[in-house]
């Protein structure tokens, strides 16, 4: 079995050297949680320009779904490389972008012709459908959640309520926008317990919001993660999404998806509104859509995608190398590594509830398919959030080769490639309860 090897102090010499020149020319506005300098990586394990290898649970933050530089998706980019580089899909045609769509459209939920635009980034997904959704509506309000986000740009920044420093000193942001709280069970923000509470959180949208604040026939998207991501890794219950996606239905609200985090495969499903049973209006994805390269994609049917030419386009967006990649990593997933997801994610979660038992700082363990949190209390009754501990432990795990990260107040993620095998999830989940047993010490 292979272990991560940790040969230096961290960050090493060479590492030192490099976080140095970065301190100078780098923009402080990263924020580095530990000092890994990574120098290649191939499937979860990322060796360190000091030698060091450690295992990887993040995947470049949900990124890198077919494991780092799987050797079907570099060739593919090698191959579109000595090809074409560039042309601008937003201006000229060219076979990758037209091919990624078509497949796009076959497989996002929901009946009939959907297309597709291409931007670069995550937030890109969501500013474009951001605009899409005033676009087509004509409305000028927007529904998001607490806790949500969607990105930093100045519309999807608007969107996101995910930390306070994100939004400091950049308003006014768009208006328009009301938040509303989140499907959070294990801290019901109308201290409810599900399943007596009646979906009080959907209900309430209806019968407190749109009779009091919110002109429901001005409102033109909800827009919603299925799971929710950098707040925490919530898991709403099951018919969450069902019924918002009724009242949405009801007073011709679009439903818009932001399944940067959790899409593509990454729940063991393609997209995770799938195991909501929702086909959402708009489809925001990003992230594992490429393996790493660059690439975002708004999806929605043809009627909804109406706007004219010129009203939207970026000149990088659906780039061909990045097209490339995306139709391998997908042809990838749907040739196993999505099954692979599921199963190893239904496995490590069962290992992680029964860690669970034993440490009382576990307090909440949660997810579907690799996108699984565990939430970290001080006191199982009051459910006091354990932050320190939580970045103790994602500290402690670094300095034994395990890269983890946190998300939310006190909630560590694992987010691994979907490609993990059972004996990388053993090795990660041996190091995480050493980390684990040291704090609950
Ligand atoms: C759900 C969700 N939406 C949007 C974004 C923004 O993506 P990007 O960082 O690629 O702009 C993220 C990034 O973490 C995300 O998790």
């Amino acid at each position: 079995m292979k272990y991560p090897l940790i040969k230096t102090s961290l960050p090493g010499p060479e590492g030192k050297k490099l976080i140095q020149i970065d301190q100078t020319y780098v923009s402080p506005s990263y924020t580095r949680v530990y000092p890994l300098v990574v120098k290649e990586a191939k499937g979860v394990w990322v060796h360190d320009v000091d030698g060091n290898v450690f295992l990887d649970f993040t995947a470049g933050i949900a990124v890198c779904a077919t494991g780092h530089c799987h050797p079907e998706v570099v060739q593919a980019i090698r191959d579109q490389a000595e090809r074409l580089l560039h042309m601008s899909g937003t201006d000229f045609y060219y076979e990758p972008q037209i091919v990624l769509a078509k497949k796009l459209a076959s497989l996002a939920p929901g009946e009939g012709v959907k297309r597709t635009y291409f931007g670069n980034s995550g937030a890109e997904a969501v500013e474009a459908a951001f605009k899409l959704a005033r676009y087509h509506t004509r409305r000028e309000l927007n529904i998001a959640f607490f806790g949500a986000f969607h990105g930093r740009t100045m519309g999807a920044l608007s969107l996101t309520a995910s930390k306070t420093i994100q939004k400091k000193h950049y308003y006014p942001v768009v208006p328009g926008i009301t938040h509303i709280p989140y499907a959070y069970c294990y801290r019901c923000p109308y201290n409810l317990c599900y399943p007596q509470c009646g979906l009080e959180c959907v209900r309430w949208v209806e019968e407190t919001l749109f009779r009091t604040t919110m002109p429901p026939d001005e409102v033109a998207a909800i827009f919603v993660e299925p799971i929710q991501g950098e707040g925490g890794y919530i898991v709403p219950p099951p018919e969450f999404h069902r019924e918002l996606y009724k009242i949405a239905k009801k007073y011709n609200i679009l439903y818009v998806a932001d399944e940067v985090q959790s899409g593509m495969g990454r729940t063991g499903k393609m997209f995770a509104m799938e195991h909501y049973g929702v086909a959402p209006d708009i489809l925001a994805v990003a992230k594992g859509i490429a393996s790493g390269m660059p690439l975002g994609a708004t999806i929605a049917s043809a009627q909804i995608m109406d706007w004219e030419a010129g009203s939207h386009a970026s000149t990088f967006g659906g780039n061909p190398v990045s097209c490339q990649a995306a139709l391998t990593t997908i042809r990838l997933l749907e040739e196993g590594v999505m099954a692979n997801a599921a199963a190893q994610g239904d496995r490590m979660i069962n290992r992680l509830k029964e860690l669970q038992k034993v440490y009382e700082c576990m307090g909440d363990v949660r997810g579907k398919g690799l996108m699984i949190g565990v939430e970290f209390v001080k006191d199982r009754e009051t459910k006091e959030r354990a932050g320190d501990w939580r970045n103790l432990i994602v500290r402690r795990a670094f300095e034994r080769g395990l890269l983890l990260l946190g998300c939310g107040d006190n909630t560590i993620r694992f987010c691994p490639a979907l490609t993990v095998t059972e004996e990388e999830v053993d090795v990660c989940l041996s190091i995480f309860e050493k980390c684990v047993r040291e704090i609950a010490r």
